[in-house]
């Protein structure tokens, strides 16, 4: 970034215009966490909600407004006198408010909705923004539809908003009808038509109804709008708003050509992308950009081993940058090569020697051709058919023991021995059942925690001696590990399966570690 490099102001309205998707309805401690989360990534700006929509939502932005402090916390209203009241006594106590006015500028919306003319408009435009001046001086003004509004009356418009008070001037295209250098010419014509368009902020607003949210964004900043508003995941009215992770990571990533920076905590990116997923319930597709499950992943052979050998071959981000530290990125798929396929054994700790490697590459392709991913479970399956598995378990297990029944809490105690310093280790725990209780007193030992995410035992010989097999998965930072083992105990057989998983999950972390990788819950 160069020092001259003028800023962006980030607008978010993931708890405004976002909530207004079909099908979110966010409570007002979902709210309060999200504003949290952006809170930390740094934006300068949360509209918090739409206060005169409802009580509930009103009390919402008002805790926001009061517990929030950093950015400026707005409202948004209609240009009514009930609304700005609203926006007023939900944001007042904020260590920085807002009031946001939007009001409709089309002929289409101004004959179908408002039935006014436009000297009405421009007089209720004038009445609301100097009510608002009264409660504060950050004022934001919207003309609605102004994309396909008459470009004069908008400029009119706008300047009785900026002669009332208004601070800031934001260009919405609403129903996302603009395309980028028609939206470029739009911001520049602002300030060639208005005569005090200097003494207030221009913003954009883009709506993504033609895909086009996040190029009109970036043609109106560099166009000279110095505020850009949009959602988390772009979730949002329709196709949705623009979103902001990819406009942040556009003008992070081409500072080439775009001499503009924004104060964003980028690596607090992810985990925001992650909250809003989990809160909205709005699913983000897996290519969608910067966040998607797929934004950072390589299928093919030749990616792969692009990547492998240089990770700017195939990524124009390094996903850490975003604050995604577990490295997925190699997807085995029917088109992975070699190189693919070794790195990931590598990564579990899977050891084949290069003669052996031939036979478990072919295999490997065997199972893709039939699956979408072969994912670790399989690698396992091909590996023990194969008969050539060989790991380096970092801890074995010496002993279990279990106490159980209908009248007593199931306590565990297990030693065990660390292969690199031979020691031997004990401990005990109490679990909800005998198999948590045996994970629980080895976790005490390893200190370690994951989630046991699967659980089968079935009968692999018969009679009353017959051996029992035991496989499990266990969940650590969303990577999943798989163990076996099969024992006449089944509680052995449990600790053993467990003891095979964990082993791998702590391959898995040095090798990361050695890599110079963090975790995602650091
Ligand atoms: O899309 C839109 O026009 C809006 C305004 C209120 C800014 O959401």
């Amino acid at each position: 970034m160069s020092s001259s490099s003028e800023k962006i102001y980030i607008f978010d309205t993931t708890l405004r215009d976002g909530e207004q998707s079909a099908g979110i309805g966010f409570t007002k401690e979902d709210k309060l966490q999200i504003a949290h989360a952006l809170n930390k990534l740094n934006v300068d700006i949360i509209e918090a909600g739409f206060p005169a929509s409802s009580i509930g939502d009103l009390e919402a932005v008002a805790a926001i407004a009061r517990e929030i402090k950093g950015p400026v916390i707005c409202g948004l209203a209609r240009a009514n006198e009930k609304d700005i009241d609203a926006v007023w006594e939900a944001v007042r106590l904020a260590e920085s408010p807002r009031i946001h006015v939007f009001l409709s500028s089309s002929d289409i919306h101004m004959a179908q909705q408002l039935h006014k003319n436009k000297e009405d408009v421009i007089a209720m435009a004038r009445t609301s923004i100097a009510q608002a001046s009264k409660y504060c001086s950050d004022i934001e003004f919207s003309p609605m539809d102004a994309t396909r509004s008459d470009p004069d009356f908008v400029y009119q418009l706008v300047q009785a908003a900026i002669e009332e008070g208004a601070t800031t001037i934001n260009i919405p295209d609403t129903v996302g009808y603009a395309i980028p250098e028609e939206f470029s010419k739009f911001i520049s014509s602002l300030k060639t038509n208005v005569k005090d368009i200097d003494k207030v902020r221009i913003s954009v607003h883009c709506q993504n109804d033609l895909g086009m949210a996040t190029a009109n964004s970036i043609a109106g900043i560099m166009a000279g709008a110095r505020q850009v508003e949009g959602t988390i995941n772009g979730i949002g009215e329709r196709a949705g708003n623009a979103s902001l992770e990819e406009i942040i990571m556009t003008i992070n990533t081409r500072q080439d050509i775009i001499n503009l920076h924004t104060n964003i905590n980028t690596e607090e990116i992810y985990a925001s992308s992650k909250l809003v997923e989990r809160l909205s319930g709005m699913h983000v597709q897996s290519n969608k950009a910067i966040v998607g499950k797929n934004a950072f992943r390589h299928s093919s052979g030749i990616h792969q081993d692009g990547v492998l050998k240089m990770r700017e071959t195939y990524e124009i981000i390094d996903p850490k940058t975003i604050g995604l530290y577990n490295d997925q990125s190699i997807v085995l798929t029917k088109v992975s090569g070699r190189h693919g396929l070794k790195a990931r054994l590598d990564d579990l700790g899977i050891i084949v020697s290069d003669e052996d490697f031939d036979q478990v590459f072919n295999a490997f392709k065997d199972v893709a051709d039939k699956k979408n991913e072969v994912d670790d479970r399989d690698l396992e399956v091909i590996l023990s058919e194969l008969g050539n598995i060989d790991f380096e378990e970092e801890w074995i297990l010496e002993s279990v023991q279990v106490s159980t029944g209908d009248n007593q809490k199931p306590t565990a105690a297990v030693e065990l021995k660390n292969n690199e310093n031979n020691k031997l280790f004990q401990d005990a725990a109490i679990g909800d059942g005998p198999i948590d209780a045996i994970c629980k007193a080895i976790n005490r030992i390893v200190k370690t925690d994951n989630k046991l995410t699967e659980y089968r035992v079935k009968s692999v010989t018969e009679g009353i001696d017959a051996q029992g097999e035991v496989a499990v998965s266990i969940n650590y930072q969303g990577q999943s590990f798989a163990g076996n083992a099969a024992h006449t105990d089944i509680l052995v057989a449990s600790a053993k399966a467990y003891m095979n998983a964990l082993n791998k999950q702590i391959i898995y972390n040095k090798r990361r570690e050695k890599k110079g990788e963090k975790h995602n819950d650091e």
